[in-house]
């Protein structure tokens, strides 16, 4: 059996290679159909980079398993090594030509983050991390923030679009709200998985993400933990369910407290 080392080159060279289609369809026209709201889209580039990942994986690890956006969503984690992808995360800005995009693949074995590659081709930002081994962007390794208040804190946030959930737009704006009275400043990238990387670079000091897939978020909360982050879930547990994208994101444990203690 290979090594998670040997995974790990390997995955790099494919989601590499993969990231040539997204930065071709970046640039070129698409088709573009609606998945499960109005504002959900999907592209035939969606599809033919998360084929072409899945595919080349398989070629060389037969038995590995899949939760991937596009055609493996409904799979369940077992203990066995299982590659969670988004093809592309960012497909609202992949359309509209804003160029945060990008691939976001991790592995789990034993129900454990082990990888984690953000590929943002279009920026030429690839953001890698390997479980104890550190994190990195374009090779060079990168720390969160040491910022421990809220009101010195830039936050993360992700304005996602509620064309028909009045309640949960309502809850967005308060927070919103909370967060512009309270800290530094607010960004909003439209790629969750960008946004937890800027977060291990240190961009960003905090992220809070609700409503989202394991796959927005696996690869970047290892980054995160290997750039030294804390990842909790939204009541401020430590995060360990992979399954679980409901997840508060901090450069800090006492950033992570004092966040914690103003929604609640
Ligand atoms: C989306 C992005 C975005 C978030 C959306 C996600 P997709 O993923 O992560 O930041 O606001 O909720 O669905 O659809 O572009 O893969
Ligand atoms: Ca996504
Ligand atoms: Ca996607």
């Amino acid at each position: 059996m290979a090594d998670v080392n040997q995974y790990y080159k390997d995955a790099l060279n494919i989601v590499l290679e993969a990231g040539k289609i997204l930065k071709l369809g970046f640039n070129s026209p698409k088709e573009i159909t609606t998945k499960t709201n109005i504002q959900d889209f999907v592209t035939q580039y969606d599809k033919l980079v998360e084929k072409t990942i899945i595919e080349a994986i398989l070629k060389l690890y037969p038995n590995h398993k899949f939760i991937a956006e596009e055609s493996a969503a409904q799979n369940t984690l077992t203990t066995e090594p299982t590659w969670i992808l988004d093809p592309i995360d960012g497909t609202t800005n992949f359309i509209q030509g804003f160029p945060f995009c990008c691939i976001s693949l991790a592995l789990a074995i034993d129900k454990d983050l082990k990888i984690g590659i953000v590929y943002n081709p279009v920026l030429d930002q690839l953001f890698t991390g390997q479980k104890g081994k550190g994190a990195f962007l374009n090779s060079k390794q990168i720390h969160v923030n040491d910022t421990e208040v809220i009101f010195s804190a830039m936050i993360g946030f992700d304005l996602i679009c509620f064309a028909n959930n009045e309640p949960a737009l309502q809850i967005l704006l308060k927070k919103c709200e909370l967060f512009i009275r309270n800290c530094r400043g607010i960004r909003s990238l439209g790629s969750a998985a960008l946004q937890l990387c800027y977060l291990a670079m240190g961009a960003v000091d905090i992220c809070v993400f609700k409503h989202l897939k394991c796959w927005d978020v696996a690869a970047g909360n290892l980054i995160i933990q290997e750039a030294g982050g804390i990842i909790l879930d939204l009541e401020g547990r430590p995060y360990n369910n992979i399954m679980d994208a409901d997840i508060i994101a901090t450069c800090t444990r006492k950033l992570a407290d004092e966040l914690l203690k103003i929604t609640k």
